[in-house]
């Protein structure tokens, strides 16, 4: 079946949804999604969004864009950083008359919280900077961003998975996509196609992400020879509940709550004290694994507690009301009375499709665009967040990026026709899964997932070494190699998620590799990147980003420059 529309937008989390309000009305949109457009993983976001309202205390956009640029260890693009935190009092507002019900001051004003890394006076002392919706933000925006798009009658095609793009020469011109509910394919021709796919947490045993989240976009990207830009930045967010990973908001620092060690120690004042817990989230997951290391986990396990007693039950339950059910739901403890288990947890991937400030896809490093193809959001990297986000720029970004890039859609769609589309990448698609579905069976999807899991793990995870990184890139070959044997015992048509986790895990074990690769080749330690081997920040050699390009040869790793508009580098302390 073939449809046609002028925009695709590939992904229905917020960067998605924002493209799609901004240019439906002007321009057939669709939005094609592998969950159920809710059930997209911004759903999970908990603290908040970042804007300098100054609603609680004074705040100004100048200290937000210095935070972003030392957070970011000073790898952030200093040009799209100011852009986004220029725009982020109108993002919040705009979502105020769009219905998102944000939680209020006394005096009926946007709340804002304290979020890690947040500064007053270049970084003097924290501020309020988090606009929220008590413990969930991002439920809220998606909630309220869908609502805006069936208002408007944006086209949806949900549970429908992305498989490849279609090219016209160099423009992309579409993409096929396989209906999970039938099985069936369909070729979907588009005059733009924005990648807002989300990350890739899933490529790590221990993480925040849905089962989604398993790096679509980058991955069909990277394949059609679009380079992956910082792809060594993981970052673990301090506090997953132990040992689920599940997120535990840093809204529970920002509302006072404390890390303490197995001798009841607020350990985080020795590791940075001036803003201690609330430092940025490198620094304080670091700082959680360096005293388990040193024996000084609860127990003597790889746990330290989070600790919100003082708050008192009535500020635990009116905000932070979600995480406080899950810790009672998983693991029966009352965090009104108990402190909560918590340990580091893949959580978010600063590196991605490099994009121009307007969602263009990038496809080498002297910045030619790539016709036809956007990307936004966790998939992209625009760059805002460098080698470390800061808590609740995320969203900010999502939102910021997510609306210029449907902005550029709509004005470039104007300019030209839809290009030819071939039969040959359904064909192609059609060919790969009935190859898939013919059993051979010698390889489970299953345990070939958790193998690269725990490599990414042990190799790839708060803290890396070149031999660990070699061992960890064999490895992950090998899988590769051993793939090629996996087989699907699942042969219906209708919601084969089996086939679907096959065709997800080749695009995990790609992502896997330019990871590892992209941190053996940065022999130096920024931001979540902290090689054991090359512990300093080595600017004079990797002030720049990187660039993984799949070439017939292999992956091979490039670079390009950092943009620095305002802030020369500094030592990073908190
Ligand atoms: O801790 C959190 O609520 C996560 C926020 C974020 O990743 O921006």
């Amino acid at each position: 079946m073939n449809f046609t529309h002028d925009i695709i937008i590939v992904g229905a989390g917020l960067a998605g949804l924002r493209a799609a309000v901004e240019c439906v009305g002007q321009a057939d949109v669709a939005v094609v999604s592998k969950v159920l457009p809710t059930r997209s993983h911004s759903g999970a976001a908990q603290g908040g969004i970042t804007a300098a309202l100054g609603n609680e205390e004074e705040d100004r956009w100048e200290w937000h864009h210095f935070d972003t640029v030392k957070g970011s260890d000073y790898l952030g693009d200093q040009d799209a950083i100011e852009i986004m935190v220029r725009d982020a009092p109108r993002v919040i507002y705009e979502l105020e008359h769009m219905g998102v019900p944000f939680s209020r001051t006394p005096e009926g004003k946007i709340g804002q919280r304290n979020f890690g890394g947040h500064t007053r006076d270049y970084g003097q002392r924290p501020v309020k900077r988090a606009c929220y919706a008590a413990d969930r933000t991002g439920r809220v925006v998606l909630d309220t961003l869908y609502d805006q798009c069936l208002r408007h009658d944006v086209k949806f095609y949900p549970e429908h998975y992305v498989l490849s793009f279609s090219f016209d020469r160099e423009r992309c011109t579409g993409v096929v996509a396989y209906d999970l509910a039938t099985g069936e394919l369909l070729s979907l021709q588009a005059k733009a196609v924005l990648l807002a796919t989300g990350g890739c947490g899933k490529i790590y045993r221990t993480t925040s992400n849905g089962f989604a989240s398993t790096g679509d976009g980058m991955s069909l990207a990277y394949r059609s020879g679009i380079p992956l830009e910082d792809m060594e930045f993981i970052q673990f967010h301090p506090t997953g509940l132990y040992p689920l990973g599940i997120l535990v908001s840093e809204a529970a620092r920002g509302e006072g709550g404390l890390l303490r060690n197995r001798f009841g120690e607020r350990f985080m004042e020795r590791y940075a004290p001036t803003v201690k817990d609330l430092a940025a989230r490198d620094v304080v997951s670091r700082a959680i694994l360096t005293e388990i290391r040193e024996k000084r986990g609860i127990d003597g396990k790889d746990y330290v507690h989070l600790d919100l007693i003082h708050l008192g039950k009535e500020k635990i339950e009116e905000r932070l009301w979600e995480i406080t059910s899950f810790v009672r739901i998983y693991l029966g403890i009352d965090p009104v009375y108990e402190p909560i288990p918590v340990q580091p947890t893949c959580h978010y991937i600063m590196g991605g499709i490099p994009t121009d400030v307007d969602g263009r896809v990038l496809k080498d490093e002297k910045g030619s665009v790539a016709p036809g193809l956007y990307a936004a959001g966790e998939c992209a990297c625009v760059s805002v967040h460098g080698a470390n986000r800061l808590g609740c720029n995320s969203l900010l970004d999502l939102l910021v990026f997510g609306r210029r890039s449907g902005l550029a859609m709509k004005n470039d769609v104007l300019r030209y026709g839809h290009g030819s589309i071939s039969a040959e990448p359904l064909k192609r698609m059609e060919s790969r899964i009935k190859d898939l579905l013919v059993p051979k069976g010698k390889e489970k999807v299953d345990s070939l997932r958790q193998k690269m899991q725990s490599m990414m793990m042990e190799s790839g995870s708060v803290f890396r070494n070149e031999e660990g990184l070699k061992k960890g890139i064999e490895e992950i070959r090998t899988l590769k190699e051993r793939y090629q044997e996996v087989g699907v015992s699942n042969q219906k048509k209708a919601f084969n998620y089996e086939l679907m986790e096959v065709i997800e895990l080749e695009h995990e074990l790609d992502l896997s590799e330019a990871i590892l690769l992209s941190a053996l080749h940065r022999r130096e330690s920024r931001g979540a990147h902290w090689r054991e081997d090359f512990p300093h920040r080595a600017d004079r050699y990797y002030l720049k980003h990187s660039l993984v390009l799949l070439t017939v040869k292999g992956p091979e790793v490039r670079y390009k420059p950092v943009k620095i508009t305002k802030f020369q580098p500094e030592a990073r302390v908190y």
